[in-house]
């Protein structure tokens, strides 16, 4: 042992001296490389990706990954407050079809012996008078833009189609008074809107440059009494601070907060959460997510329910956030929370979406080449106390 130190330190005293010996105008030190490789935003966006989510959705990650990559799929909301029904003539000619009337109907037609569709708890009442039209799985046709019709409002919005899972699933019924904290650019507003069903609804969202863009949806496609009647109130605040400015208040509150926001990641430079500067700013997403679910769940009646969604397919921002926002409310405020039971739902609209088989809460639907929708994270809570 004693020899083998000691033939270790004659070694490297023998090292030293070589380089002793070499003049000093002749030694260099040793460069790896002149300049460390620079990757893009959307590179990086897929180097953690394949690293998060191939542990995460194993087998499944490969297919997930090559829709992500390619032409995702829109739907195209019908504006009811313009002449729907030519509309729907319009799509239904282009061999489009609506997918939640096609939905509920099967949803109606209960097979016999079936108890389970018989009796469907109430956590799985949907949304009322949502019209949205989509192009047949694998069928991967594209719809021309929404045009101006007659009644001074445009025809449809495009919009992915698994957006509108989350107003669906959020259960409007006739008179609520609505939260929709994080709006902008408000294409799921304006599907609330469209249920007809709010009393009162409002849209908030903290960056002002985005709430222009909600005004500007609400103005091409909401008729000017509805909004000048004050049933639409847009506002720039900051959606964590709502549990203070209108605790209790509202029947039913959508977050859908900011995130990874994976598909874009992956296509575009601009506004990219994965470029090096905003690194700070991505790790605390989950945090800001979970103050912006509590604030919302704060904001709601006893009674009342919250749907929570991220475009992302991140575990971390999804189900650990849920869970992370039910823990506080439950030890900083005494409040309960519960999550709903959204099975039935989601075989209500198996035909139109693929959905990941093993989430812990709420419901995700991947993207995949046959219907490439998605991602789209929700859960849905009620808010017991
Ligand atoms: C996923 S986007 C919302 C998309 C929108 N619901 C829709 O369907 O068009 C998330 C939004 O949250 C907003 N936001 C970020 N931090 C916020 C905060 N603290 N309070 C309110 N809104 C916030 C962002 O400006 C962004 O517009």
């Amino acid at each position: 042992m004693v020899s083998l130190v000691l033939r270790g330190l004659r070694d490297l005293s023998k090292r030293a001296e070589t380089f002793i010996s070499v003049p000093r105008r002749h030694r260099h030190k040793k460069k790896w490389a002149a300049t460390e490789p620079t990757f893009s935003a959307t590179q990086l966006a897929l180097q953690n990706f394949d690293m998060t989510y191939s542990v995460q959705f194993g087998e499944l990650w490969p297919s997930i990954r090559v829709s992500l990559l390619s032409e995702q799929k829109y739907g195209a909301l019908v504006n009811n407050f313009a002449t729907w029904d030519h509309v729907s003539t319009e799509l239904e000619q282009l061999n489009a079809r609506d997918f939640v009337n096609e939905a509920m109907s099967r949803g109606e037609r209960k097979p016999e012996g079936d108890q389970t569709a018989a009796s469907p708890p109430d956590s799985w009442a949907y949304s009322p008078n949502l019209r949205c039209f989509t192009f047949a799985r694998g069928d991967v046709s594209r719809f021309p833009p929404a045009r101006l019709g007659s009644l001074g409002v445009m025809g449809y919005y495009l919009m992915d189609a698994a957006s509108l899972l989350p107003v669906l699933a959020l259960g409007l019924q006739p008179g609520d008074i609505v939260l929709d904290l994080c709006a902008a650019p408000g294409g799921k507003t304006l599907a609330l809107l469209q249920t007809g069903c709010c009393r009162h609804l409002a849209a908030n969202d903290q960056s002002t440059s985005r709430t222009a863009r909600l005004q500007n949806v609400l103005h091409s496609y909401v008729p000017q009494e509805i909004r000048n009647n004050n049933q639409v109130r847009v506002t720039s605040w900051d959606g964590r601070k709502w549990g203070e400015l209108e605790g209790d208040t509202y029947d039913r509150v959508l977050v859908d907060v900011p995130c990874t926001t994976d598909r874009h990641s992956l296509h575009e430079e601009e506004n990219n959460i994965f470029k090096k500067s905003r690194k700070k700013e991505r790790q605390m997403l989950p945090m800001l997510q979970v103050q912006l679910l509590a604030a919302g769940l704060l904001a709601t009646k006893p009674g009342g329910h919250v749907v929570y969604s991220t475009c992302s397919l991140s575990h971390l921002q999804n189900e650990y956030v849920v869970q992370g926002a039910i823990e506080l409310l439950a030890n900083q405020y005494s409040i309960k929370v519960q999550v709903d039971d959204l099975t039935h739902f989601r075989k209500l609209f198996m035909d139109t979406f693929f959905f990941f088989p093993s989430c812990q809460v709420g419901e995700l639907v991947i993207p995949n080449l046959m219907a490439n929708f998605g991602p789209m994270y929700f859960c849905k809570l009620c808010r017991l106390t």
